[in-house]
């Protein structure tokens, strides 16, 4: 985490949290003897895994905090320190399109291009996105593009779990405010966060899903990346869309 101590102390005290920092696990009968008052969710994280209690305690204190206001929740985004991707990122990466779409699109993380831009799929990746929207019968300006993650990871490495959990607050209010008829998730990082699953995109793709409360129809399909270095795997992207539009028809 990017935080330094004095930044998650005001955190923690924000909400309340004591973190019990040690260096072996607990035995089960050290959880199950806890008293009632401390074996609530937080305080038994706290105990098995100090830092990711950290990070759920910051997440819980930024969930509170985000805007459901899209001009304050941009620029809450842009002004975010949450974790460490913001010491290296050109620029935060919010998302683009109608802010009333049907369609969401939600890929992985801004790369190198998309940090310079300042835009989601832009890059190579995002050509063919554009290419694939318009093979049924989609625009760019049609639709919403956003991401897991709204800062470029180093070398475009995978997000970590801590980042992701950070991020999740903001891209779960672009959610709420959009109210998408349909979310296509590009990729296995989108894929495996949004369904909160550790499956290979192989076998989520293929079949429809509900996300959230709201049950929104969710098709996992291949990264555009992915598709530019196994093109052969096209023709079963063409297959996700074809299913996609299908369910957003039947919606
Ligand atoms: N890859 C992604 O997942 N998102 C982008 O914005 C660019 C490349």
């Amino acid at each position: 985490m990017g935080l330094d101590q004095s930044q998650q102390r005001q955190y923690l005290d924000e909400m309340g949290i004591r973190v019990w920092v040690r260096r072996s696990l607990p035995q089960p009968e050290e959880v199950n003897a806890l008293p009632e008052s401390m074996a609530s969710h937080t305080n038994v994280q706290e105990i098995i895994d100090p830092a990711m209690a950290i990070t759920a305690a910051v997440k819980t204190v930024v969930t509170a905090k985000v805007s459901q206001d899209w001009d304050t929740l941009a620029s809450q985004v842009t002004n975010c320190t949450a974790c460490e991707l913001s010491k290296v990122r050109t620029q935060t990466v919010f998302g683009v399109g109608n802010r009333e779409a049907d369609w969401l699109i939600i890929g992985e993380a801004p790369g190198a291009e998309e940090d310079r831009q300042g835009e989601p799929f832009v890059g190579r990746a995002g050509q063919l996105l554009t290419e694939m929207l318009r093979a049924i019968g989609l625009t760019r300006e049609q639709v919403y593009i956003a991401n897991i993650l709204k800062c470029r990871p180093p070398n475009n490495r995978d997000p970590k779990p801590e980042e992701v959990v950070l991020c999740d607050a903001f891209l779960t209010a672009q959610i709420n405010l959009i109210k998408p008829k349909i979310i296509l998730a590009v990729g296995r990082i989108a894929a495996q966060n949004l369904l909160k699953s550790d499956t290979a995109i192989g076998q989520l793709r293929g079949r429809s899903y509900l996300y959230g409360e709201q049950e929104i129809p969710l098709v996992v399909t291949y990264h555009p990346a992915y598709l530019l270095r196994s093109p052969l795997e096209k023709r079963k992207t063409w297959n996700d869309l074809k299913l996609a539009v299908k369910i957003f028809k039947e919606s």
